[in-house]
């Protein structure tokens, strides 16, 4: 069963323009501390945070709670919020790639997914620094800037460009990122959503991420499906909450997931 057979298009389209909505607000507010000498403060858990983070998410979270005031919110800086039990949960990362925003470089981006009874059905990745817009709705396609998106159609590891995030955190799982990236055309750290998002518009082909929050990843399983891919953790497995991620195309897709459990027996 697809998930356009247990929900409505319009309650999708509806859900969808929401995302489309907060992420691109949430993202313009974000931009104003952009280049701008913005603190940063160090969270608990050692990752950086700034008042563009919190901003942005306020943001967000308005427009979200706006428009469904009954559903529950996941997002990094404030955590959960709203009412379990009904069926939309939105999955919000207000500032993807917080090192990169404050080092002054344009690949962050504001990500914002939507499960439907624990179905994922919208997911977007704002791009504020460069106004680049990704959005899908699941059984409505992959939509970069407007133009329908589709991941590349590499079938050969040795054509493909693989990505992370960064090598440090690959190296945690060093044999695996070792093995597919030796063996690819070239390998890059174009990483966090940015990554994700070049594999989603075909123009990278495999995007690693041994870590990941569920808000690191919450719009990738629409987006990447619906632009003919895969995202899924790196047990193959089809969720956003396990801990980990590749976004992938989909010939390529058995291969990496192959050449990862080979590599961590
Ligand atoms: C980071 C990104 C990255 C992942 C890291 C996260 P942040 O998010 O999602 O892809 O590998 O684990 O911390 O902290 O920049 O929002
Ligand atoms: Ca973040
Ligand atoms: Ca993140």
């Amino acid at each position: 069963m697809t998930n356009r057979d247990t929900v409505s298009t319009t309650e999708i389209e509806k859900i969808l323009e929401a995302a489309v909505d907060a992420a691109y607000a949430g993202g313009r507010r974000a931009m104003g501390y952009y280049n701008n000498r913005v603190e940063v403060e160090i969270k608990s858990d050692g990752t950086p945070v700034t008042m563009a983070d919190k901003g942005a998410e306020e943001t967000i979270l308005a427009i979200i709670r706006e428009r469904f005031p009954q559903s529950h919110v996941v997002a990094e800086e404030s955590g959960k919020s709203g009412d379990e039990k009904t069926g939309l949960k939105w999955i919000i990362d207000p500032i993807d790639g917080t090192k990169t925003f404050v080092a002054g470089v344009p690949m962050w981006g504001a990500m914002i997914g939507a499960e439907l009874n624990g179905q994922p059905v919208a997911g977007v990745v704002y791009f504020p620094a460069t106004d680049d817009m990704v959005a899908a709705g699941a059984g409505m396609g992959c939509y970069w800037n407007g133009r329908r998106s589709r991941v590349s159609n590499v079938a050969d590891l040795s054509e493909a460009v693989v990505l992370t995030t960064d090598t440090a955190r690959a190296m945690r799982r060093s044999k695996a990122y070792e093995t597919i990236a030796s063996q690819a055309k070239f390998a890059r750290t174009w990483g966090d959503c940015f990554g994700h998002c070049l594999v989603a518009t075909g123009r990278a082909d495999v995007m690693l991420d041994p870590i990941l929050n569920p808000w690191d990843c919450g719009p990738l399983i629409t987006i990447l499906e619906e632009a003919g891919g895969k995202f899924t953790t790196w047990k193959g497995q089809r969720t956003i909450w396990g801990g980990d991620g590749i976004s992938v195309n989909a010939n390529l897709h058995p291969k990496i997931l192959e050449m990862i459990a080979a590599s961590e027996k």
